[in-house]
């Protein structure tokens, strides 16, 4: 059904449905809003619009890294997370978490089965990341290290097996098999045997079982279930449907890793990014620290596997197109939690007699900083650019743009952050640093950091805004008087909160996206000095969050984009390549009536591209005047997003309730007459005449 309520309208007054409705629709004159076609006032970015990933609600491990097994190394704190024996020890002798002769000193726990009595008992089994999503007759290939010990254990049966509904992996009474190999010939040497699955039915919450066959010890180590269909088919690659949404963006960049992951509880659990590069079962996992942040929704069992590590980044901006952007910690931890600070400069004394001060001090982060450069764009003959190439890329990530610091504030934090920069331009003055000013876009903290980023010269400030919807469509003249000179804007975090910050019950709304899309034309508008934005947190998983709103919602088999989704993928299709001047009728300045617009021209096609919110609960008829233009088109394409209800929402159940429609509108001359739906974003696309 059409969205337009003009033709909606029309089509029910021609049916005689609706006699009043239309000359309702049409009662108040049009706004009449001016786009000057022949004036642009600025080049949009390329890059304009935006990722912002961070492992958070289990947007890596559990989401786009799709390793089945939780934990298959056995190397986190609380070594059996993730996995359970079947029935307590009843079936196994003893099960535990040993270190005698690793498979390397990088993974040196595995698991230690001893069997008395052989039986369907004597085994071992992982619950997933909220169960296994495994598809029917897709692959899987099941990989694990064993070694054999005193005893005659003859093999181990795998099962993948849904599991027994309201029972728990305790039991071996669990649910039918959907897949099941076994593994003979072990030796009492740690051998990798690779082998491949293919369940017979779809499962959403399936897990894998080691059963041991014969008596006697068994040592098991990287343990993984691993999906044959990735983005690109690529070994250790990522969840295809997640990097399709993803590409399906056009994203300008990709910012990652985080987000407060980057700064970590403390500094010995910040991201260090070389700990996630090279051989994948020697990387470390590492506390995520959203594990425990919010009461509400306590994960305890949440790590940083780091099977997505920063050459997996580096990799996804590529196969994306968008450009790498990552973001570094600055000898800082979360200034939400331990605030923990890197000295500046070394101790000269050396560590105490307690071992304390000989923590890295600030020289170390910027070594790091400046690694990573050469990791992403360096040559082969390049210690760091040697790594990247052996990891199989041997071209240049070609890394333009770096962090420093995530959302840091205060002199703790200008303090750090002035010799990182320098040093970081003293070595690669090409490369663009994103800098911080705090957690607010506003009060004494942002202002004072953003007055200092301007006397230093910075390129980019990071401006977050996590606010409800009000704020949003109240500040969406916030660029328009901004100063044209000095550091441009990367709105690098944003969402409407309906509640509050934080708050479990925030909701990815309408109300929430049409407010985004409302502030949004004050971004586009001012695209010459807001050159980057995006949303921010993207990716969420069902059953495991912690933070909502998110961009994309996905369980273990599917995926959707929420409403506010589909508003940052019409902003960015329709980026166009320079700014136009827009006058609004006098009492629609700004937003004050509820109306919010934003011009651009794409130079490629030829278009004027009109975006267009109408924060109404009636239609509102306006009057676009392309002042200026040579050629206009007879007709254009609108993409509408409108609901009644401000509550509605795409779930994993309705997916797609509200999504853009496409519509056509005539073009009188260089005037389009257009009604806009009550709560609506319209995307109008006027082309020049070919
Ligand atoms: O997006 C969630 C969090 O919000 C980010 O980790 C942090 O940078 C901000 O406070």
């Amino acid at each position: 059904m059409t969205t337009n309520p003009a033709l909606r309208l029309s089509a029910l007054a021609l049916l005689g449905l609706l006699p009043g409705t239309a000359a309702l629709a049409q009662s108040a004159a049009p706004a009449t809003i001016t786009v000057q076609v022949n004036k642009p006032v600025a080049p949009v970015a390329k890059n304009m619009y935006g990722l912002f990933f961070e492992d958070i609600n289990f947007a890596a491990d559990g989401g786009l890294y799709p390793e089945l097994v939780k934990n298959k190394s056995f190397e986190t704190d609380d070594q059996l997370i993730g996995w359970k024996a079947v029935r307590g020890a009843a079936g196994l002798e003893s099960y535990l978490i040993s270190t005698d002769r690793p498979i390397s000193n990088a993974n040196n726990h595995f698991l230690r089965l001893s069997v008395k009595t052989a039986g369907p008992d004597a085994a071992f089994v992982n619950e997933g990341f909220r169960g296994m999503g495994v598809k029917a007759g897709a692959e899987y290939t099941f990989s694990f290290y064993a070694r054999k010990g005193p005893g005659n254990v003859a093999g181990v049966t795998v099962t993948l097996e849904e599991a027994g509904l309201g029972r728990g992996p305790e039991t071996a009474a669990s649910g039918p098999a959907l897949a099941q190999v076994k593994i003979t010939g072990l030796t009492s040497e740690w051998k990798k045997y690779s082998v491949a699955m293919k369940p017979s039915a779809t499962a959403a919450k399936a897990r894998l079982k080691l059963a041991v066959e014969g008596t006697g010890t068994l040592d098991v180590d990287v343990v993984s279930l691993f999906p044959k269909d990735t983005y690109m088919n690529r070994e250790n690659g990522l969840r295809p449907d997640l990097v399709q949404l993803l590409k399906d963006m056009k994203p300008g960049f990709l910012r990652f890793p985080g987000g407060c992951i980057v700064e970590g509880r403390t500094l010995a659990q910040r991201y260090q990014w070389k700990e996630t590069i090279g051989d994948v079962a020697s990387r470390r996992p590492l506390v995520n620290r959203w594990n425990t942040e919010f009461i509400h929704k306590f994960t305890p069992d949440y790590y940083q596997s780091f099977g997505l590590g920063f050459f997996e980044y580096f990799q996804l901006s590529e196969d994306i197109g968008a450009e790498p952007l990552p973001i570094l910690n600055v000898g800082m931890a979360c200034q939400f939690n331990s605030a923990e600070l890197a000295p500046i400069t070394s101790s000269a004394k050396g560590p105490n007699a307690a071992g304390q001060g000989d923590e890295p001090s600030l020289e170390t982060y910027i070594q790091d900083a400046i690694d990573l450069i050469e990791f992403a764009n360096g040559p082969a003959s390049s210690p760091w650019g040697a790594k990247r190439v052996a990891m199989g890329h041997p071209a240049p990530f070609n890394m333009k743009m770096i962090g420093i610091g995530n959302e840091q504030w205060g002199p703790q934090y200008l303090e750090r952050y002035e010799p990182f920069a320098k040093a970081v331009k003293a070595k690669y003055p090409n490369m663009q640093i994103v800098s911080s000013v705090g957690p607010s876009p506003d009060g004494e903290l942002f202002d004072k950091a953003t007055l200092k980023m301007r006397e230093l010269k910075a390129e980019f400030i990071d401006e977050h805004y996590y606010a409800k919807p009000e704020w949003f469509r109240q500040h969406a003249d916030r660029y328009d008087n901004y100063p044209r000179t000095g550091p441009k804007v990367f709105a690098g975090e944003y969402a409407a909160q309906s509640v509050a910050i934080g708050s479990p019950d925030n909701k990815n709304s309408w109300d929430c996206a049409i407010s985004e899309a409302a502030f949004m034309t004050g971004l586009e508008r001012n695209a010459g000095v807001v050159t980057m934005a995006s949303y921010a947190p993207i990716l969420a998983h069902v059953d495991a969050w912690q933070w909502t709103p998110n961009m994309i919602w996905f369980d273990n088999l599917t995926s959707y984009g929420t409403v506010n989704y589909y508003v940052q993928k019409l902003y960015a299709l329709n980026k166009g390549t320079s700014v136009l001047p827009v006058t609004m009728p006098a009492n629609a300045k700004n937003g004050t009536d509820n109306l919010f617009a934003s011009a651009v021209a794409d130079a490629p096609t030829g278009d004027v591209i009109v975006k267009l919110v109408n924060y109404a609960t009636t239609p509102r008829a306006v009057k676009v005047n392309l002042a200026g233009a040579k050629k206009v088109g007879k007709s254009g394409t609108a993409q509408v997003m409108a609901s009644d209800d401000l509550s509605t929402m795409n779930t994993i159940a309705e997916p797609t309730r509200l999504t853009p429609k496409e519509e056509k509108f005539a073009v009188s001359g260089s005037t389009v007459s257009y009604t806009l739906a009550p709560n609506s974003f319209t995307v109008l696309r006027i082309p020049g005449k070919k």
